[in-house]
C-alpha cells in the first residue's frame, strides 16, 4: 500500500445529464493524493469540486477515466461493493450542519449512531465516541443536544461522526462555508489534528484561498480540470532579532500540466500580456517564454507562407519547435 498514491484520478470525466441537457462537470481531471495527506481543493462555484468529492466518496460514478482509492478501482466496483466502500472507507462532512448530525440526539449519541448502524454497539462504541469527541475538543459537550451547540461546535460533532467508523478517507465539502472566519480557522485546525492523529487522508473543499495556510497542499480546479497547485513549505524565520522573529509561511505556486502536456495560463496573466488564442513559445535562458501573438501576425505569416510555397524545404521555423529542430540538426551534423 505504500507504493503509489492513495488517490489516483486519471483523465476523469463526469457528464451530468438532466433530460436532454449535458453538463460536463469534470473534463479530464488528473490528481494524485498521498496516503495521510491533508489536501485543500479550491475553485469557483460550478468548477466541479463537489462532483469530484462525490465520485471519490462513491456517491456518484464517473463517465470516463480512472479513479483509484486505496488500491480500489472505483469504476470496477459493483453497486454493492461501492456502497460497502462508501460505508466502511469514507467519512463525509457537509456544509449544512443538518446533513451531518441529528438535532434531537446528544453529541455522544450522534457519534455512536454510525457505529451502532455498523453493528458495533456497546462499550467499545461508547469509548470510541468519547475519544473522538475529546479529539475534536468537545469532551465537555457530550450530553448536549445538537440544537444547543453553536455552528462551529456542530461541525466538530460532524467531524467526529464522520470518523466514527475509522474511514481511510475523510471528505469535507465546504465545511466552513457557514462559519465566521475565526471559527473556520479552528475547524481547519481540528481537521489538521485528526489527519495527523489518525493518519486519515483528508480532502477539504473550500471557497477560501486562505486555506493554503491550514493544509499541506492546495489544488485549484477550474472548469473541471486541475489548474494550479500551491504547496506550503517549511516556515522561514524572518526578522532582525530573535524578539522580532516572525514565522512566515512560504508558498510555492505551480501551474499544473495534464497528462497530454496542456497547461492553463491564468486569466489575469493572459490579460496582462495580451495573450489570446495563440502564443509563441520561445526558448529563454531560464525556461520557456510565452509571448502574445496578434491575429494579424498569424494572418501575415500564413500569407507569406503561401507566397513561398514550394520552397518549404528552406522554410524557417521560429519558436520553440524550430529551436528544438535546429538543435537536433546541430547535434547530428
Ligand atoms: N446532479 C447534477 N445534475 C446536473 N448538473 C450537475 C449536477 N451536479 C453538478 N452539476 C453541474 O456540474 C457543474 C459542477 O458542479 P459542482 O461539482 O457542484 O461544482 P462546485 O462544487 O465546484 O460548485 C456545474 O455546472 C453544476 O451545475
Ligand atoms: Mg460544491
Amino acid at each position: 500500500m505504500n507504493e503509489g498514491p492513495f488517490i489516483l484520478c486519471d483523465n476523469l470525466v463526469k457528464i451530468h445529464k438532466i433530460a436532454d441537457l449535458e453538463v460536463v462537470a469534470l473534463q479530464g481531471l488528473d490528481l494524485e493524493v498521498k496516503q495521510g495527506e491533508l489536501l485543500g481543493i479550491v475553485g469557483a462555484s460550478g468548477s466541479g469540486k463537489s462532483t469530484l468529492l462525490n465520485i471519490l466518496g462513491g456517491l456518484d460514478r464517473p463517465s470516463a477515466g480512472r479513479v483509484v482509492v486505496g488500491g480500489r478501482d472505483l469504476l470496477k466496483l459493483s453497486n454493492t461493493a461501492l456502497t460497502a466502500y462508501r460505508r466502511t472507507q469514507v467519512g463525509f462532512v457537509w456544509q449544512q450542519g443538518a446533513r451531518n448530525v441529528i438535532p434531537y440526539l446528544s453529541s455522544l449519541a450522534n457519534v455512536e449512531l454510525p457505529m451502532i448502524l455498523a453493528g458495533h454497539a456497546g462499550g467499545a462504541a461508547r469509548k470510541r465516541a468519547c475519544e473522538l469527541l475529546d479529539a475534536v475538543g468537545l469532551s465537555d459537550r457530550r450530553n448536549h443536544y445538537l440544537g444547543m451547540l453553536s455552528g462551529g461546535e456542530q461541525q466538530r460533532v460532524a467531524i467526529a461522526v464522520a470518523l466514527a467508523n475509522a474511514p481511510s478517507l475523510l471528505l469535507a465539502d465546504e465545511p466552513t462555508g457557514e462559519l465566521d472566519s475565526n471559527t473556520a480557522l479552528a475547524i481547519y485546525q481540528v481537521f489538521r489534528d485528526l489527519c495527523r492523529k489518525y493518519g486519515v487522508t483528508t480532502l477539504i473543499v473550500s471557497h477560501d484561498p486562505k486555506i493554503a495556510r491550514q493544509v499541506d497542499r492546495v489544488v485549484a480546479i477550474r472548469d473541471g480540470k486541475l489548474a494550479g497547485e500551491t504547496v506550503r513549505r517549511a516556515p522561514a524565520v524572518t526578522g532582525a532579532t530573535k524578539d522580532q522573529a516572525v514565522h512566515e509561511d512560504h508558498f510555492e505556486e505551480y501551474a499544473v500540466l495534464d497528462s497530454a502536456g496542456r497547461l492553463q495560463i491564468p486569466k489575469e496573466l493572459r490579460e496582462q500580456y495580451g495573450i489570446k488564442e495563440r502564443a509563441r513559445l520561445e526558448p529563454a535562458e531560464a525556461g520557456i517564454l510565452v509571448k502574445a501573438v496578434e491575429r494579424q501576425q498569424v494572418e501575415q505569416a500564413a500569407a507569406e507562407g503561401g507566397q513561398t510555397a514550394g520552397g518549404a524545404a528552406k522554410a524557417e521555423h521560429r519558436g520553440v519547435l524550430g529551436w528544438l529542430k535546429s538543435r537536433r540538426q546541430k547535434s547530428r551534423g
